[in-house]
């Protein structure tokens, strides 16, 4: 039988769609979610443990939801967290409900505000003026690749690094530093888990992003000082309606900056390359004409959808698909879910490196939608573009992994063999 046909119970659905495990393994995913979109889509969740919620599956009711950003707010509760992370979050956190100020947990004018001191610079022209400075850096790391040869973990090995030192490239961070700053977002981003004692976890968190926070400070200082024509400048100089921003409040942008785009991007590398070589007849269009690049890493970014979810809480009652939901009930967003919608995509199961059109939800939408959306679209072209020139045959010799987080899954072990072009 199909697993995206199986009937599910209520039980099964909640503790599944709260369970970290449930991300690594995509058939169990899609068994599930293609469930809710086909017999319930907007639906009211009650898992035990957990605050409870409507979940939201299909794309057009997403969208929906995310243009109407006065009634549906992204603070409070920004993703899934086990109702005791929760409580102790609410009572310790600097009167803030998550561990740093970030623009994803705004709203309205506060928003608009802080997204502006950056939104420039990641539109789309002035991100492809960064192609010359980042260009060598995939060459470098298709380079590592070809010193493996023939074997590596691609995941672990190079797609884990790649995006992260595209980032603080443009933050002005030497790459010698890229190991101490993954471990500290590894730490900070970890799903806590089922079994995780609450205070100990989030201790080791704040303790993570106090590191982070001390590695960036000389940095700040020193773009107030000499400020260049850089993002890093942009951010410590910042002023919001006239005032600059406070040290928490910059250090927290240098935070967002550094994390949002390492690990969605290492995944969404890492997974469209499984997807490349699960489908042999993708791998050689996409060899045979390299102006596809630029559908594939849109088809890429779909396909893994590592955004699992993100939550909006209901400022006043509204009706939405014939469900009431009340003023102060949350609404989550299954991205990943609305990739798959079968009433937006011809064949939504197929990997297609010519998909066009590709409206996915990958990236969001509205007025929060993936600021390095653009950034990330060039790094996965650039690095393929690399990829593809020098390495001729690629196959599996291990099972891929993914972690398990209900938040941000995809592949992080990929076990591969492959031919250096002479
Ligand atoms: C393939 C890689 C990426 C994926 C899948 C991804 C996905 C997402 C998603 C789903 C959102 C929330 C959108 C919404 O609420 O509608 C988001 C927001 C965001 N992303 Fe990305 N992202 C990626 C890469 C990046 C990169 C490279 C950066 C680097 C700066 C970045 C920075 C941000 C920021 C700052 C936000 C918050 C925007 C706001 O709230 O206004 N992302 N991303």
């Amino acid at each position: 039988m199909n697993g995206a046909t199986r009937t599910i119970d209520k039980p099964d659905v909640e503790r599944a769609i709260v369970d970290p495990a449930t991300y690594m393994d995509r058939a169990a995913y899609d068994a599930i979610f293609t469930g809710l979109r086909r017999d319930d889509p907007i639906r009211w969740i009650e898992p035990e443990g957990f605050r409870p919620f409507w979940l939201v599956t299909r794309s057009a009711d997403i969208v929906d939801i995310e243009r109407r950003a006065t009634i549906f707010l992204n603070g409070p509760r920004a993703v899934l967290k086990p109702l005791a992370f929760e409580e102790r979050l609410a009572r310790q956190q600097r009167g803030h409900s998550e561990i740093i100020k970030s623009m994803n947990n705004m709203d309205g004018e506060a928003h608009r505000a802080n997204r502006a001191v950056t939104s420039r610079d990641f539109l789309r022209p002035n991100i492809e003026r960064m192609a010359a400075q980042l260009e060598p850096v995939a060459a470098d790391f298709v380079q590592r690749l070809v010193d493996k040869a023939p074997t590596c973990d691609f995941a672990a090995d190079v797609t884990m690094w790649y995006p992260l030192r595209v980032i603080l490239t443009l933050l002005g961070v030497a790459p010698e530093h890229d190991a101490r700053i993954l471990a500290l977002t590894q730490r900070i981003f970890l799903d806590p888990g089922d079994g995780a004692d609450p205070a100990a976890a989030q201790a080791d968190k704040m303790a993570a992003v106090e590191g982070f926070f001390d590695f960036f400070r000389p940095i700040v200082a020193d773009r107030r000082a000499n400020p260049r024509d850089d993002i890093a400048s942009k951010v410590a100089n910042a002023r919001i309606d006239g005032e600059p921003m406070d040290e928490f409040e910059t250090l927290s942008y240098f935070l967002t900056l550094a994390t949002a785009g390492h690990d969605t991007t290492a995944a969404s590398i890492a997974g469209g390359l499984l997807a490349l070589i699960r489908n042999p007849g993708e791998m050689e269009k996409l060899r045979g004409d390299p102006g596809l690049l630029e559908t594939a890493a849109d088809e890429m970014i779909r396909w893994n959808a590592p955004v699992k979810h993100f939550f909006r809480t209901a400022a006043e009652d509204f009706e939405i698909g014939g469900k009431a939901i009340r003023a102060g009930d949350s609404v989550m967003l299954a991205f990943a879910s609305a990739c798959r919608d079968e009433d937006l995509f011809e064949d939504p199961f197929a990997f297609r490196v010519d998909r066009t059109p590709n409206r996915h939800l990958a990236l969001g939408s509205g007025p929060h939608a993936c600021l390095g959306q653009h950034l990330a679209k060039l790094e996965i072209r650039l690095f393929f573009r690399h990829l593809l020139d020098r390495i001729d045959h690629i196959e599996l010799v291990g099972e891929p992994r993914s972690n398990p987080s209900s938040f941000i899954s995809g592949i992080v072990s990929l076990p591969i063999r492959y031919r250096v072009r002479r």
